[in-house]
């Protein structure tokens, strides 16, 4: 092995989470979801574009019969309001009648996203339906959800790397850092 690639942005600030704690967080909820979906393994649906990264280090430590899907949506734009009204960009390739789907999501901020995508995904009957995030900022969260599985809890401040973006940038960076400053995420 070499040495670790490091990351010279002159706007990244700090390393919040760093690789090896995500690695341990992983390990963690792995074990959990691998008990608690032993009996009927688990279907993992991917918000992109954000849980890409996760999504491949957590089900890799999955050790129950795993599959995965993938849904995108546009973000939901000053005039949605607190509806969190989404345009499906992507919609699932599979059925998920029947299934035990677990959510995987990079973060969850107000939870107008996540609400309605849970709402749209419950109209599919799926046989249960939870969700996992890597990082929960619960300050601005207008509602509640009801996580089963948290990464990590962060205060609130933009962060980028392991698949979270500034303007498209930044979601190879190996670790959570936040930038030095940001202008509004358009
Ligand atoms: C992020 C994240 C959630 C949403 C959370 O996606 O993946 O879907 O924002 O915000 P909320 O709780 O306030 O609704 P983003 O719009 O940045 O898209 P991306 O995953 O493609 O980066």
């Amino acid at each position: 092995m070499g040495e670790p690639l490091t990351f010279a942005d002159p706007s990244i600030d700090r390393i919040l989470v760093d690789e090896a704690q995500i690695r341990q967080r992983l390990e963690d909820v792995g074990r959990d979801v691998t008990a608690d979906y032993a009996r009927q393994g688990v279907h993992l649906v991917g918000i992109l574009k954000g849980s890409l990264v996760v999504m491949a280090d957590l089900m890799r430590v999955l050790t129950i019969p795993t599959t995965v899907d993938f849904l995108a949506v546009s973000g939901y734009g000053p005039d949605a309001g607190r509806s969190g009204a989404v345009r499906v960009m992507k919609d699932l390739d599979q059925d998920i009648e029947g299934r035990p789907v677990l959510v995987v999501e990079d973060v969850i901020d107000t939870g107008l996203t996540l609400n309605y995508i849970l709402r749209t995904l419950r109209t599919r009957h799926p046989a249960s339906l939870d969700v996992f995030t890597l990082l929960d900022k619960p300050t601005h969260r207008l509602v509640d959800l009801g996580i089963r599985y948290v990464g990590f809890t962060i205060p609130d401040c933009f962060v980028v790397g392991y698949g979270l973006d500034y303007q498209e940038q930044f979601r190879n960076l190996p670790y959570i850092a936040t930038l030095k400053s940001v202008e509004p995420d358009g």
